[in-house]
């Protein structure tokens, strides 16, 4: 670990104390180059520098999708213009390459009448993106994967791990190039076992997840990892990725994700892949989250309102984001993927 890192997160930590004592309100003003995000069936709003018009809501002290904006704000870049070029934003992936990291993420139900499923699909293809899908049934992923998008399918922790394997082999089956699970629905708002429409949960351990690891074949991936000690779990069990997630605010006072990534890829980083879903909305939040240690990025809410207007301009987001990610790429002498790095970070508020 540099000691610029280290520096860094000692001063998070430190600074997370001093954020409590300070005035709420003085921080919820205008948010340079941040997006509100959007709601669902909400107007596409164009993102990003003085085109940010949005109505920005103030910090919610327990919201944690408010709060994990303000993280992505508060993070400045330097500049490094000598030796830069023009940047690749090429991902190299479980033996597949992408033109982009920045991915969907793993929605489900999107039943606007023009499919929403499977126009954030074919999205995603046109953008040559990584696509994920949330729960759903059979059908529903071997209509997605027949669109040609290069799916993850993450299935969630049913009570039955008959059904988890079941969907496993399933998921193999219809082609997904590799598959997981959200961990983080297991509970629910009373700490009892969730129920998902209808279905039961159950929490994992680490020996079940090692027995879906080996069952898959495929890289199986864990998402709604938030700690260094569910990272590392994930690593002993064989896991090929994780996803760092507060799964849209499920639980309030989570960490923003950027939050504790640099301490998991400390822990982690090169023996498994990162992504980063929660609060995306830019392809400058994604420069955030790859320079601190993250493979790639998922939108998944932001671009729920492009949905409504078709795969062209759902795809036209993903590929704005792509380019405002390489205009910061070139700008801090970043050019490749591989080349990311966290000292171009400079902590403000937190
Ligand atoms: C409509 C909707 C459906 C979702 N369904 C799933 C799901 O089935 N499985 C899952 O792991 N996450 C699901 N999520 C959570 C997202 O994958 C993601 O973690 C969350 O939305 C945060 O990312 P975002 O801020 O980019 O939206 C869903 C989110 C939304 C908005």
């Amino acid at each position: 670990m540099k000691d610029s890192q280290l520096s860094r997160r000692t001063f998070v930590k430190m600074s997370t104390a001093g954020v409590a004592a300070m005035s709420l309100p003085a921080l919820a003003g205008a948010r340079p180059g941040g997006a509100a995000e959007a709601a669902p069936g909400a107007a596409p709003q164009q993102q990003g520098g003085a085109a940010a018009q949005n109505v920005i809501p103030a910090w919610r002290p327990g919201d944690a999708d408010s709060f994990t904006r303000y993280y992505f704000d508060s993070l400045m870049l330097e500049a490094r213009y000598l030796d830069s070029d023009i940047p690749s934003t090429k991902l190299e992936l479980f033996g597949e390459t992408f033109d982009t990291p920045i991915m969907t993420a793993a929605l489900s139900h999107l039943n606007n009448p023009q499919g929403g499923m499977i126009i954030y699909a074919k999205a995603a293809a046109a953008c040559k993106a990584v696509h994920w899908m949330g729960m759903g049934e059979d059908k529903e992923l071997e209509d997605i994967i027949a669109t040609g998008a290069r799916t993850i399918k993450v299935i969630k922790p049913h009570e039955s791990n008959d059904e988890v394997f079941r969907r496993i082999r399933h998921a193999v089956g219809a082609g997904c190039f590799a598959v997981g699970m959200d961990i983080d629905h297991a509970f629910n708002s009373q700490g009892k076992y969730d129920n998902v429409l209808g279905l039961p949960m159950r929490p994992k351990t680490t020996e079940e997840i090692r027995s879906f690891v080996k069952a898959a074949r495929i890289p199986f991936i864990i998402k709604g990892v938030l700690s260094v000690t569910d990272a590392k779990k994930c690593l002993e069990a064989g896991v090929a990725g994780i996803v760092i997630s507060h799964h849209g605010g499920h639980v309030p006072y989570s960490c923003p994700p950027l939050m504790v990534l640099e301490e998991i890829a400390d822990a982690v980083g090169g023996k498994m892949k990162i992504f980063v879903d929660c609060g995306v909305v830019s392809g400058m939040d994604a420069y955030k989250a790859l320079a601190l240690g993250a493979d790639a990025v998922s939108v998944g809410r932001h671009l729920m309102p492009y949905l409504r207007d078709g795969v062209e301009a759902t795809a036209k987001r993903i590929d704005a984001m792509t380019a405002e990610l390489a205009r910061a790429m070139a700008v801090t002498g970043v050019t490749s993927l591989d080349k990311m790095d966290p000292t171009v970070i400079h902590r403000t508020l937190f």
